[in-house]
């Protein structure tokens, strides 16, 4: 198995449970189907968990010790990521989240699954949380909610993560946002990027210089 322990499995093993609920919390359907059941079930039922089991393979083959995340809802995401950095030796998942209540409940399950020493939770709004990272980071997550108009919140947060991300990081998005992908896939941005048969747009890029 890989990811957050199998201890983290047991409370995740029916519908109703904390972890489960959690993660369907009110988000649009467009992005991600809210998995029904378990958080590490075998075989992996949607598309949305090997999503989560991608981000800890790179960050394991990174050797990944320091990673962000725009943003951490309850804190699926960042379960996986300090799982490869607990894995890899140490360090730290610098997760954001605007919901206070949201913030609790990710801490909670990371001292649950025994993962709470790998992880920084920082409460507010990503685009100030995120602007100093304290120093290079492998790893960077985009999966905050598609805004309504203007710059959508993952253009703007990635203009203030990509000077913090390491050459040789991954920066990964989940929603495909039009003025993200413009971005990113700009040769003079520095990435080179692609986009993933996982949950109708998952982008991965590479920062290249
Ligand atoms: C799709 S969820 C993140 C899911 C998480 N990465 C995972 O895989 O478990 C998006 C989250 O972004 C949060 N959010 C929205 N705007 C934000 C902002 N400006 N700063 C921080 N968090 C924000 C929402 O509250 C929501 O919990």
């Amino acid at each position: 198995m890989i990811g957050p322990t199998a201890r983290f499995k047991t409370y995740a093993s029916t519908p109703s449970s904390r972890a489960s609920k959690a993660r369907g919390s009110g988000r649009p359907a467009a992005g991600r189907a809210a998995p029904s059941t378990a958080v590490i079930p075998t075989p992996m039922p949607s598309r949305a968990f090997r999503f989560i089991e991608l981000i800890y393979l790179l960050c394991r083959g990174l050797r990944a010790t320091r990673v962000a995340e725009f943003a951490t809802s309850v804190g699926m995401s960042t379960l996986y990521f300090a799982a490869a950095i607990r894995d890899n030796g140490g360090g730290t998942v610098i997760g954001s989240e605007i919901v206070p209540a949201k913030v609790e409940t990710a801490k909670r399950n990371l001292a649950e699954a025994g993962l709470a020493d790998y992880a920084e939770i920082r409460e507010g709004d990503a685009r100030k949380t995120l602007r100093d990272l304290g120093g290079p980071v492998d790893f960077v997550l985009i999966d905050g909610w598609p805004g309504e108009s203007g710059p959508s919140l993952a253009r703007e947060v990635i203009g203030i993560v990509a000077p913090q991300l390491r050459v040789g990081g991954y920066v990964m998005n989940d929603n495909a946002e039009p003025d993200y992908l413009d971005f990113i896939r700009d040769p003079k941005n520095g990435f080179v990027s692609m986009t993933l048969p996982l949950k109708g747009g998952t982008e991965l890029s590479l920062k290249l210089r």
